[in-house]
């Protein structure tokens, strides 16, 4: 497995790869990998000959009051998980390399990024658009990976690949859960155990909509009104917001279509854990 840690390098060595006719798999990640990210890279694995994953902590993601500073890192154990599962390359730059000094441009969506997230984190969908669009250039791959977890961040790329003609498939990846449900993320490593106890309510009050929907409920109020009253049962629960959107435009839905979202963000203490579901429920596409 090789590491690189410059623009340059990683550009040479994918040059040659794609010389030799190899098809690239990318699964771009802020690292502190768990089972979610080692889908995207099975998935990778899978459908390409190469499999390069990018590690970086990107600051224009995050708001003042965010954890950048505080988000969790572990480059030897990222390395052993790539190397164990096969990767071929990873991409590890320091913000430097990606924002040298003089840097001064942004990629920026309209549209889709002011409703869910994008209400308490205005500037985040920019950062995550500039940086995906650099690493989509630097690594140039036929497919891109993503979890369906972050399903706005999903919606926005797939949006923006088409948008900027990135010749790239952008394949979404089914959200990869703990035992008790909990949707698999990097910041659940903040959680005091009692917080991680109480977080279990995020995927109950999604499984109980999605059923209550299977049941022909229509009252979409209604629907958000019970799960709100089932995410406050746990006092440590804050809302940030339940939503019932429509899957594509991501603008809430007054009745029932065949292509639904509900999303949702709670903070459990300074920690803001986001989760959804679809109805009717699809794996996305993998
Ligand atoms: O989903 C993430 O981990 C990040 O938003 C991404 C796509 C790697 C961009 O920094």
């Amino acid at each position: 497995m090789i590491v690189t840690n410059t623009v340059k390098q990683t550009k040479e060595q994918i040059k040659k790869w794609q010389k030799a006719g190899k098809s690239i798999g990318f699964v771009p990640t802020m690292g502190y990998l768990h089972e979610g990210h080692q889908s995207l890279i099975q998935e990778s694995i899978a459908h390409n000959d190469i499999t390069v994953v990018s590690i970086f902590v990107n600051p224009t993601q995050f708001g003042a009051n965010e954890d950048l500073d505080k988000y969790p890192r572990d480059f030897a154990a990222d390395s052993s998980l790539c190397q164990e599962a096969g990767v071929d390359l990873i991409f590890h730059p320091e913000p430097d390399a990606m924002y040298p000094p003089g840097f001064c441009s942004l990629v920026d969506i309209t549209r889709l990024k002011y409703s869910l997230c994008g209400k308490s984190r205005p500037d985040h969908f920019q950062g995550v658009c500039t940086v995906v669009a650099k690493l989509f250039n630097i690594v140039n791959p036929d497919r891109a990976y993503f979890g369906q977890k972050d399903a706005q961040q999903l919606t926005i790329i797939k949006q923006m690949a088409k948008d900027l003609d990135f010749d790239i498939e952008i394949v979404g990846c089914q959200i990869i859960r703990e035992a008790d449900g909990l949707a698999k993320s990097s910041r659940n490593s903040y959680l005091t155990p009692q917080q991680r106890e109480q977080a279990t309510i995020l995927n109950k009050a999604l499984v109980q909509a999605q059923s209550h929907a299977r049941s022909g409920f229509t009252d979409i109020a209604g629907l958000k009104e019970e799960m709100i009253a089932t995410i406050n049962t746990m006092p440590l629960a804050d809302i940030d917001y339940v939503e019932i959107v429509d899957s594509k435009t991501l603008e809430p839905v007054m009745e029932f279509n065949d292509d639904i979202l509900i999303a949702l963000a709670v903070r459990f203490g300074a920690t803001r854990l986001i989760d959804n579901t679809t109805i009717p429920f699809k794996q996305e596409e993998k």
